[in-house]
């Protein structure tokens, strides 16, 4: 589906939050058979950081809403829904959203998490649109958090070198001037969701001493095939969207890709035709930290003032489901 009507939500406040303690690529390689030197080559990623044991996902969303409502200039009880995006909820119920609302002692507004894989953040916000315009809400909070590392099998090298925790969050409300979404693609091939997968604890495979003895509770994943599907998807949703946007390539001022791998990071630059110096970066820092990547970027880049009346920003995500998708933001 498109959109390109002349109403636009936009995002009034940006917050993140990432804890304090840092993992290295030093620390790593007394930990599996892995080196700084091919963590940096093969992803770009030199540190990540890693949840105190006592913090749970719902812990770092609600840091990272509490900064988003400050930038905003609002109080909790302004919000009227609640999307968290994440695949790593403290329960498998109550969504984590609902955990939100509590701390943040928010009203009885509804809450509800989103699984739209590393792309969770895109599909909550572009739902949070569709909310605001069928007159359903007013104000969303849309939060993507994570905590990947609990679900990290730390002696797979393949895998535990990528991810990181964190969480960003946005508030959106009706535009009231032509800054906004401008327009959004977004897609999933479920045909290929065992390329990318979690494969016990639900229904499927119901937690058994099995399935924890085979660390079937960890994220199993075949990264060449990921790597190339996520080149080829988020090009074509970054190319879709600005095409949907009536824009070119030329005025977007900063691309911010989904932080997987820099080599992905770099190939759809390239492949957007978006120079480098106008693709933002920060998995080096972070790692993947999944559906917070993308907030967490909005929020870096609004701090620092890089985002500024007119920037136009390009957000582009993939993961797993497979999904995809990019939305063209007009600040
Ligand atoms: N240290 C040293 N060697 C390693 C490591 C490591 N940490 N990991 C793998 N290797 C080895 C492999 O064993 C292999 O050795 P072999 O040739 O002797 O068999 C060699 O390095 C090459 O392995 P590849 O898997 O082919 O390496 P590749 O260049 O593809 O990089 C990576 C792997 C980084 C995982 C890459 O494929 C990738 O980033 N994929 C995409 C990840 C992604 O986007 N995930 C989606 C988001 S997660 C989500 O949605 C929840």
């Amino acid at each position: 589906m498109t959109k390109k009507t002349d109403r636009k939500i936009k995002i009034t406040g940006t917050g993140m939050y990432v804890p304090d303690k840092i993992l290295t690529n030093a620390d790593l390689e007394k930990m599996v058979d892995t080196s700084d030197e091919w963590i940096v080559t093969r992803t770009g990623i030199r540190e990540r950081r890693i949840a105190a044991k006592d913090q749970a996902t719902s812990d770092l969303g609600i840091i990272a809403a509490r900064r988003a409502l400050r930038s905003a200039r609002l109080e909790p009880q302004d919000i009227d829904v609640i999307i968290v995006a994440t695949h790593t909820p403290d329960h498998y119920f109550p969504a984590t959203a609902c955990l939100v609302q509590a701390g943040l002692k928010a009203g009885l507004v509804p809450a509800f998490d989103v699984i739209g894989g590393c792309t969770g953040f895109l599909y909550g916000l572009i739902l949070a649109e569709g909310l605001i315009f069928s007159g359903a809400a007013k104000r969303a909070l849309v939060i993507g958090a994570e905590m990947l590392t609990r679900i990290t099998n730390w002696e797979d090298r393949n895998t535990c070198v990528l991810f990181g925790d964190g969480a960003g969050a946005v508030v959106v409300e009706e535009s009231k001037d032509d800054s906004g979404m401008l327009s959004h693609f977004w897609q999933a091939d479920g045909n290929l969701g065992p390329l990318l997968i979690m494969p016990a604890g639900g229904s499927k495979l119901p937690a058994c001493h099995d399935t924890v003895a085979k660390r079937q509770h960890t994220l199993h994943m075949k990264g060449n095939e990921v790597f190339k599907h996520a080149v080829k998807r988020m090009t074509e949703a970054g190319d879709e969207a600005m095409k949907r946007a009536g824009i070119k390539k030329d005025a977007v001022d900063w691309l911010i890709p989904h932080q997987a791998n820099m080599r992905i990071i770099e190939a759809t630059g390239e492949r957007l035709g978006i120079p480098r110096e106008r693709v933002y970066v920060n998995i080096h820092r972070y790692g993947n930290v999944s559906v917070a990547c993308i907030p967490i970027a909005l929020d870096e880049l609004n701090q620092s003032g890089q985002l500024k009346k007119g920037t136009v920003a390009l957000l582009d995500a993939f993961g797993a489901g497979f999904t995809w998708a990019a939305v063209v933001l007009r600040w």
